[in-house]
């Protein structure tokens, strides 16, 4: 998840570097064709990807549904996505609270939840991308 992110495409690059089958996911169709072509380019193999916003509330359906009609199953998740707007504190509107959350963790957590029996079976793991910002708050970002 949030493959075409900076992190997203460096760990993606890392991973099928080391021989790992991917399969990306993001929201935007064009840069995932774009970083699919280029790890193809990098690595001898273009990965297959699955497109979907994490604010609409079918998306963790829709990614399971392309990892089961793409690679199939998977054995681990890696979890980058998700917005990290500078808004100070004191203007933040409840909107961009919720779009927050539900990004990094309502659809995550969601997901985690269907792709249990591929975790379970794979004795896989979940990296969640964390921040500093957990133990240091910011004022001026909403993360
Ligand atoms: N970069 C750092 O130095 C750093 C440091 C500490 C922690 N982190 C954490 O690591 C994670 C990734 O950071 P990053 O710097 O790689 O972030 P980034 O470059 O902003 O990438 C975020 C990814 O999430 C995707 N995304 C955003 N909104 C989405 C939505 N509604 N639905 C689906 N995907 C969505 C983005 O898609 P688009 O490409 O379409 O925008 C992108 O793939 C974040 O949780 C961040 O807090 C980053």
């Amino acid at each position: 998840m949030g493959a075409t992110g900076r992190l997203g495409v460096a760990i993606a690059h890392g991973i099928a570097a080391r021989g790992g089958k991917v399969v990306l996911s993001g929201r935007d169709e064009q840069k995932l064709a774009a970083l699919a072509a280029s790890i193809g380019e990098a690595h001898g193999e273009t990965p297959p990807f699955v497109c979907a916003d994490l604010t609409q509330r079918d998306a963790p359906d829709r990614v399971l549904a392309g990892v089961r009609a793409t690679a199939g199953r998977i054995d681990d998740l890696v979890l980058a996505c998700g917005p990290f707007p500078r808004t100070p504190f004191p203007t933040v509107q409840r909107e961009e609270f919720e779009r927050t959350l539900t990004v990094h963790a309502v659809a995550p957590l969601l997901l985690v939840q269907l792709l249990a029996p591929d975790l379970t079976a794979s004795g896989g793991a979940v990296v969640a991308l964390g921040d500093a910002d957990t133990t240091r708050p910011s004022p001026d970002h909403v993360g």
